[in-house]
């Protein structure tokens, strides 16, 4: 499918050149805390700071991410500067639903990446109380850290406060069409309060934030068993099941590879933008085109099935990114055989000598729907 959004949001582009004005100030970062990164984005965005020389405190529970996904940055990455055993990173066990999960992490830090929530159907589905916990007392926590520290704040939203999408593309600027009380509600009513507290904070407390609305991500060390698309499609390929493709496969996704949208993080971080930016790839796949490709791929003879579509799964989803480019100079460049490709083949490696690619031991084997185009 064509990627028109250039074109068709110029006059968008330069309607917003207020905002445009914010123009990427580059900062040096000392401290980072990450929450929620030990997760699929998250440990990707560690590594990308700590391969910038800043200092990274993780903070995570483990509920949906693993110490695995950070386990390599433990001690990789000495400071020369310092005494040896003195690492850069260091890995915090907390719950940002509890009060005080922060108490234990440094104030020196002039950064702060919230990242911490369920982000796939299956986890937020399965923790709904706890998916608006850390998106309301979570986010408060961490907002409440980075105002202490005067540290710079980045939210990780979400394309889903846009709900089904009534225009198209999404712009910054359109304010969704969500169910506030259907099964999505609890993620996609979380991330739009986190919005809402994350612009009181600027406004009231004068917190330095920023907002990134991140569309469908995909990489290496996503979770095989969390029901995301593209690992359901990978998984069931390479175990040689049928791909469950949801509704007709005609609904729409615009997928970016984790690299990119880390890039866009920093960039985000490094800039003086407030936000709301969108952040993802303006090429925009099928369902089935998608499974399609993944069959291609992974050389696999596996058929597909169509399951019933889940309630409230948007139609379409596509970001108007040109205020991540004019205001940033962003814009996801890894074309989708290319991370396609990379995703493929890391799920070969990490998975094939652990026997779980084929099974009833392979995590999310036999669950319907696995393969649909819900969330991110
Ligand atoms: N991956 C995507 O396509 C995508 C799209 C839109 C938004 N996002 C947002 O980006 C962020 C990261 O998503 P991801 O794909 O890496 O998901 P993930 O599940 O891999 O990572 C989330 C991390 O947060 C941690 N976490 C959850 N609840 C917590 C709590 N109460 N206290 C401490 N840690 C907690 C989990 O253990 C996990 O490590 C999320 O905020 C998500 O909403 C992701």
């Amino acid at each position: 499918m064509a990627d028109t959004s250039e074109h068709a949001t110029s006059s968008h582009a330069s309607s917003s050149h207020a905002r445009s004005s914010h123009a990427a100030a580059s900062r040096t970062f000392r401290h980072a805390v990450v929450t929620g990164g030990a997760g699929f984005v998250g440990g990707h965005l560690c590594e990308a700071l700590l391969d910038r020389g800043v200092t990274v405190t993780c903070v995570d529970d483990f509920s949906s991410g693993s110490p695995a996904n950070v386990a390599h940055l433990d001690d990789a990455r000495l400071d020369d500067a310092r005494p040896a055993g003195h690492a850069r990173f260091h890995l915090v066990e907390a719950d940002l639903t509890r009060p005080g999960a922060l108490d234990a992490v440094p104030t020196d830090v002039d950064l702060v990446l919230h990242l911490a929530s369920p982000a796939s159907p299956v986890a937020y589905l399965s923790r709904p109380v706890e998916t608006l916990q850390v998106a309301s007392l979570g986010t408060q926590q961490a907002l409440d850290l980075a105002r202490a520290a005067g540290a710079r704040f980045l939210l990780a939203s979400t394309s889903e406060v846009y709900g089904d999408p009534a225009v198209h593309p999404q712009r910054e600027d359109y304010w969704g069409n969500v169910n506030p009380i259907g099964p999505r509600s609890v993620y996609d009513e979380g991330k739009r309060y986190a919005e809402a507290l994350t612009t009181a904070y600027r406004g009231a407390c004068g917190t330095d934030t920023a907002i990134a609305r991140i569309f469908n991500t995909y990489g290496p060390r996503m979770r095989a068993d969390d029901g995301r698309m593209i690992p359901a499609f990978v998984m069931q390929a390479l175990a040689g099941e049928p791909l469950t493709v949801a509704g007709d496969g005609s609904q729409t996704r615009s997928v970016c590879y984790v690299d990119d949208l880390v890039r866009g993080l920093l960039a985000l971080a490094d800039s003086d933008l407030p936000g709301p930016v969108n952040l993802g790839s303006s090429t925009e796949l099928t369902v089935a085109q998608i499974a399609a490709d993944v069959l291609a791929e992974t050389g696999s003879s596996s058929t597909t099935v169509f399951v019933d579509l889940p309630e409230d799964d948007p139609r379409r989803r596509r970001p108007d990114t040109s205020l991540a480019r004019s205001a940033l100079g962003w814009r996801a460049t890894t074309d989708w055989p290319t991370g396609l490709g990379r995703t493929v083949a890391w799920f070969r490696d990490t998975l094939a000598g652990t026997g779980q690619l084929t099974g009833a031991g392979r995590p999310g084997a036999g669950r319907a729907g696995a393969g649909d185009g819900l969330g991110e």
